[in-house]
């Protein structure tokens, strides 16, 4: 391979031919990607840099989401096979005993100026920080006012000595109300302007000697990690309102179980994570589909999850007085507005289809999904096994592989309703009745 200069310039067929002729290999067919709309086209291949075509994962939506007694259809943008049955599956299972109950717990945003200020005295700081504090909102003022006008701005501003940790380390911990937008651009233009504006105070600072005139910015930015930004979702019922399981399981034996392995995912990291990814399952496929960041979400839902210094199972089982009580507590820092929410053809049609929630209602819609996600997995696990479920969902990508025909996959499926599912099954399977041809 060659390394190449001036490729962002390159448009998109030399862009592509430049690869194919590197390579030796033929990519014609990922112009069959491309949106027939040249227009509708330009509009993905500007949300980001050297683009060539289109990655596309499945749609899907998952109905009969009962939260806080209305009724949505959540769509879910996944390539996971089971995801979008599983939720679909809870969210039946719970329309049947009273809905999903979610709470917004707080909605606070954050972001950092990190600074170096090699003073010494701490206190001296400090009390220049507070005689300038109001001062140092007033300039920002232009850039919050629209904001402001939404309900939102900024929360407070306090300074954290860190000199412990690192020499000379200060923060600025700047917290923000974004109302209905994610809001990292707004946060980050207001940081550096507030990064500038405490630097200059400081060299005009009276109190300060020369030697402590020096502020200096590292830099400035919101944080991810947003753990006053909270949801809660949840669901309860008499344990004996939860039914019979599969081979005759009682629902005080499933409920007994069921608490187990929630117990479990709580004192064990490697079942932690692996209850985490399923939550995340439900999670990431909502904000996908809505256009919002969802690394943001994992890593922020990931540092939650480990916050007493043990990365623990996020959602929480109580079996207490014959109820069985199912929670979900996180962060999720979320938008409705702003970002690719209105851009993205698909992300509106979300919005749309959830009928245009606020960033509040967004945020209990994503966390409820988590929760019947993981609902959904855990009681594979203590049930059946996850993968009887699984491998059926799964059947129709090992007979894609296999290059199946459509009358093939319908007799398939048909014969795999009684059959194991695995790879090596379909593949005998088909080869048998392909001999028999
Ligand atoms: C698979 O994508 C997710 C699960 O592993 C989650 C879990 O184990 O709880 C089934």
């Amino acid at each position: 391979m060659e390394i190449v200069n001036g490729f962002s310039k390159m448009n998109k067929d030399k862009k592509i031919s430049w690869l194919s002729e590197q390579q030796d290999i033929d990519l014609d067919f990922v112009r069959d990607f491309w949106h027939k709309d040249v227009e509708k086209q330009k509009v993905f291949d500007e949300f980001s840099e050297n683009t060539v075509t289109n990655f596309f994962f499945p749609y899907g939506l998952a109905p009969n989401f009962s939260i806080n007694n209305r009724i949505y259809t959540v769509p879910l943008v996944i390539e996971e096979s089971s995801v979008v049955a599983a939720a679909s599956k809870s969210a039946k299972f719970w329309l049947d005993r009273g809905g999903f109950k979610a709470k917004v717990i707080s909605t606070i945003k954050k972001g950092q100026v990190h600074f170096l200020w090699e003073g010494g005295d701490t206190k001296k700081l400090f009390d220049f920080f507070q005689l300038k504090k109001t001062e140092l909102i007033l300039s920002v003022k232009d850039l919050v006012q629209n904001m402001e006008k939404r309900g939102g701005g900024i929360k407070d501003i306090l300074i954290v000595d860190k000199t412990n940790s690192l020499e000379n380390y200060y923060q600025l911990d700047v917290q923000f109300e974004t109302c209905d937008a994610m809001g990292a651009n707004f946060i980050n233009s207001v940081l550096e302007a507030l990064g500038q504006k405490i630097s200059e105070l400081a060299i005009s600072f009276d109190g300060f000697h020369n030697s402590e005139k020096n502020i200096e910015v590292i830099m400035c930015i919101l944080s991810n990690y947003t753990p006053e930004c909270l949801v809660k979702a949840y669901v309860e019922c008499p344990i004996e309102e939860l039914g019979e399981f599969a081979d005759g399981m009682s629902a005080k034996d499933f409920a007994r179980r069921f608490e187990r392995a929630v117990k479990i995912a709580k004192i064990d990291v490697s079942r932690a994570v692996t209850h985490n990814k399923g939550i995340f399952n439900g999670i990431d496929a909502v904000i996908l589909a809505t256009g919002n960041d969802f690394r943001a979400i994992e890593a922020c839902g990931h540092a939650y999850a480990a916050r007493d210094g043990q990365y623990r199972g996020l959602s929480s089982c109580s079996l207490a007085e014959g109820n069985f009580y199912f929670e979900l507590t996180l962060p999720l820092a979320l938008g409705t507005v702003g970002g690719l929410t209105k851009l993205h053809p698909m992300a509106k049609a979300t919005l749309d289809i959830l009928e245009n929630p606020s960033a509040e209602e967004l945020m209990m819609i994503v966390a409820t999904v988590g929760l019947a996600q993981n609902f959904g997995a855990v009681r594979s696990l203590v049930t059946t096994g996850i993968q009887k479920g699984h491998m059926k969902m799964h059947l129709l990508n090992i007979l894609n592989q296999l290059g199946a025909t459509e009358a093939e996959c319908e007799e398939a499926k048909e014969v795999f309703k009684t059959q194991t599912v695995s790879f090596s099954s379909v593949r005998n399977y088909l080869e048998s009745k392909r001999n028999v041809q």
